[in-house]
């Protein structure tokens, strides 16, 4: 399903990666060229998302099993794409969207070991088949990345191993997937990362 006019990206990375900040970034950049642009994220895109944002990253007596938790993820992506993603691309807008599918085949994939192709089937069903025109994996050392993290939510207390499989993870689905997932370095200065995302988002913008 591309039907639409509009244009997806994503963005991708461990904990403390800096996907945040690019995404800020990129959106004044793209303002400054003129598009409407929608920054949104999962999970929590949708206010029903934020309740379940608040009971994936909050509550640390809470016990979430990982197959609970996937669902839960993908309710979350289900009423997003429906209810922002879907409608905001239909109006022609750009949307830069912190973390989408490729994050529950590294986070509940390779990190909790669950089935990829059960991820990936999931993954279609709650999207309607809607795949980001481009990703960018914002890549970092575990050490690098925890130590900008807060180290306060359920994902960030998981282990150095856990995270470990989180980033080779992402850098496998870059590696399967090299036209629509660019990586780029999250180890430098803000304003180096962000002209190396400019540097790839530029030839989609001007097919524009
Ligand atoms: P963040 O918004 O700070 O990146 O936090 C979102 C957390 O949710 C992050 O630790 C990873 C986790 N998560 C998954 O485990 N699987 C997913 O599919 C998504 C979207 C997020």
């Amino acid at each position: 399903m591309q039907a639409s006019t509009g244009v997806l990206v994503t963005f991708e990375g461990i904990e403390g990666s800096g996907k945040s900040t690019q995404i800020e970034l990129t959106r004044a950049y793209m303002e400054q060229k003129g598009y409407s642009c929608l920054a949104t994220r999962e999970p929590g895109g949708t206010p029903l998302g934020e309740g379940i944002r608040n009971f994936l990253l909050g509550q640390e007596e809470l016990r979430i099993d990982p197959v609970t938790e996937l669902f839960l993820i993908e309710a979350d992506r289900t009423q997003h794409v429906a209810e922002i993603i879907k409608p905001a691309l239909e109006e022609g807008r750009t949307i830069l969207c912190d973390r989408y599918t490729d994050a529950t085949i590294a986070y509940q994939g390779y990190g909790r070991g669950m089935d990829r192709a059960l991820i990936e089937a999931m993954n279609r069903w709650a999207t309607d088949g809607l795949i980001p025109q481009y990703t960018i994996l914002l890549d970092c050392s575990v050490e690098i990345g925890m130590g900008r993290a807060q180290g306060e939510d359920r994902f960030e207390r998981e282990s150095h191993n856990f995270h470990q499989r989180v980033r080779e993870g992402y850098l496998r689905i870059a590696q399967q997937d090299p036209q629509r997932v660019k990586t780029v370095s999250g180890e430098g200065e803000p304003m180096a990362i962000q002209d190396n995302i400019q540097r790839i988002l530029r030839p989609l913008l001007d097919r524009r």
